[in-house]
């Protein structure tokens, strides 16, 4: 297990984050979540200034900020220029405008790079849309999580953006949205195991993806 990589692909609200972490927990890996610094690049924009719909100026200033991410999944942080965000990026505000952030192809580029430099040897579990797919296709094992949108919907609501409790209702709108615009970036790799977590608990859920990886290795 000391090389492997674990892919987990999946939407919003599918369980990836508490899954992936779980599982590095459990098998001593370390952990990235690729999200994070989509959502880390999106609150420097906020900051700077720079209008998170200006996909031209997004491309040209996105390597300014200095994007740090601690894999160590019992505290996964990030930071923007030495300054920590691992709350703000949860943010509603964050969370509305990441997809944008996310679609500019030299932003992709860049984190992209930034993520496989980190996976490096491996002995990682990494989350994301593409991980399977883009970041790391020779993953030693690949999961796509799915999960019913109400279920989605009434995770990510339970979770409180940044602490408060946001209306089932609107998240869903929201997330819908997001899914959406986030379309082009999520795909399921071709030897991806999907795993449908609507009627599972988090502890099953860690269960199964800890048993392929000890299947594949
Ligand atoms: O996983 P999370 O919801 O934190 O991801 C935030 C956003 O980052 C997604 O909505 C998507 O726009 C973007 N993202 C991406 N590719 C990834 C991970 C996240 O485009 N591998």
């Amino acid at each position: 297990l000391r090389r492997i990589v674990v892919a987990i692909d999946g939407p919003s609200g599918s369980g990836k984050s508490s899954a992936a972490r779980g599982v590095a927990r459990r098998l001593g890996l370390r952990y990235l979540d690729t999200g994070a610094m989509y959502r880390a690049v999106t609150w420097w924009a906020l900051h700077a200034g720079v209008a998170v719909d200006d996909a031209d100026t997004l491309a040209a200033r996105c390597g300014e900020p200095v994007i740090e991410v601690d894999t160590d999944p019992t505290a996964p942080r990030v930071t923007v220029d030495g300054i920590d965000v691992s709350r703000p990026i949860r943010s509603r505000e964050v969370t509305n405008a990441v997809s944008l952030v996310s679609a500019v192809p030299a932003v992709r580029q860049r984190l992209i790079a930034r993520q496989r430099e980190l996976i490096g040897d491996g002995g990682i579990v990494v989350e994301g849309r593409d991980i399977g797919t883009v970041v790391a296709p020779q993953a030693h094992v690949k999961v796509f999580l799915t999960a019913d949108e109400d279920v989605r919907a009434r995770r990510r609501a339970a979770e409180g953006l940044a602490g408060m409790r946001v209306e089932v209702d609107l998240t869903r709108r929201e997330m819908a949205r997001r899914d959406r615009l986030d379309s082009k970036q999520m795909m399921k790799a071709s030897d991806a195991v999907v795993l449908d977590t609507t009627d599972l608990d988090l502890d099953q859920v860690i269960d199964e993806i800890c048993a392929l990886a000890n299947e594949r290795v």
